[in-house]
């Protein structure tokens, strides 16, 4: 298997809006991708059809040689494909530890929703595993914190957590570092790339942030208007007037008409 992860085609529209235009990338395993672009210019839309939670309208996505193109989240998780939200998707009213041993459970409940409703948080196997995702995501100290008083970075880190729970081999992170401020977002994107080193993760994570980017990423994909308009690496990406205007904005254009003039 080159590619773990290989989109053809790939084609979205909501009514008049096409939010991906013809999306082909080939991602080989361990590979770490930076998806930039401005707002609205359909990074989620890319990662919710490969998770799972938005069907193409056309094209093919192919993980580990399957096509799961079109396939519910669900199953599409069961089979090695996780993610994180830009909202971290965490139950407020749990601890942090409760909320790992959540999810480890849920990850590792065979057969659907009713046995994982079924399936017991406290299982001593659950357990000990939420106790070393808390030591590797490095915030065991926040181990009896109720999740709703969380600082903004510690909740990052407990979603992702929570997200690798199942041992994916394909990680999406939308907007990691939203929210937090720019010293925190270094601090956070070691924790969490490593974190997914040492468990062979392949990852695609949404950046605005160019200096996380260059800094993280071995590959860059920039998005512009549903398409991918550069592929490369982030000395490439940098290098790219496009890439330079997405980053800073439109130039402002020089005045055609000079004072007086009408
Ligand atoms: N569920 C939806 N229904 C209608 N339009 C949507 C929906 N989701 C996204 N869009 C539109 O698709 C485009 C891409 O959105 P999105 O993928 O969220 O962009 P980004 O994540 O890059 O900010 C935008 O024009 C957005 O308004
Ligand atoms: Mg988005």
């Amino acid at each position: 298997m080159s590619a773990i992860l290989a989109v053809r085609g790939l084609q979205k529209t909501f009514g008049s809006v096409v939010a991906a235009r013809d999306i082909n990338v080939a991602v080989p395993p361990l590979q770490t991708v930076g998806i930039i672009g401005a707002n609205g210019a359909g990074k989620t839309t890319f990662v919710n059809m490969i998770t799972g939670h938005l069907r193409p309208s056309k094209g093919t996505i192919v993980f580990c040689d399957r096509d799961i193109t079109g396939r519910p989240s669900r199953e599409i998780t069961r089979l090695g494909i996780a993610r994180s939200f830009q909202i971290p998707q965490i139950f407020q009213s749990l601890s942090v530890f409760e909320n790992m041993c959540a999810a480890t459970a849920i990850a590792h409940a065979a057969g659907g929703l009713p046995a994982q409703l079924l399936t017991p948080w406290r299982a001593p196997g659950s357990l000990r595993q939420a106790e070393a995702a808390l030591e590797l995501f490095r915030i065991a100290r926040y181990r009896d914190t109720p999740a709703a008083t969380l600082p903004q970075g510690v909740r990052k880190l407990l979603d992702i957590a929570m997200a690798v729970a199942g041992s994916p081999r394909l990680l999406l992170l939308d907007e990691p570092t939203s929210g937090i401020t720019i010293e925190e977002k270094f601090e956070l994107m070691d924790v969490v790339m490593s974190a997914l080193k040492d468990r062979g993760i392949t990852v695609l994570f949404v950046e605005h942030d160019m200096d996380i980017v260059a800094r993280y990423a071995d590959r860059v994909l920039a998005f512009y208007d549903g398409a991918v308009i550069a592929d490369g690496s982030p000395a490439q990406a940098l290098a790219d007037p496009r890439i330079q205007e997405l980053i800073s904005g439109p130039q402002l254009k020089p005045a055609t008409r000079s004072a007086g003039h009408a």
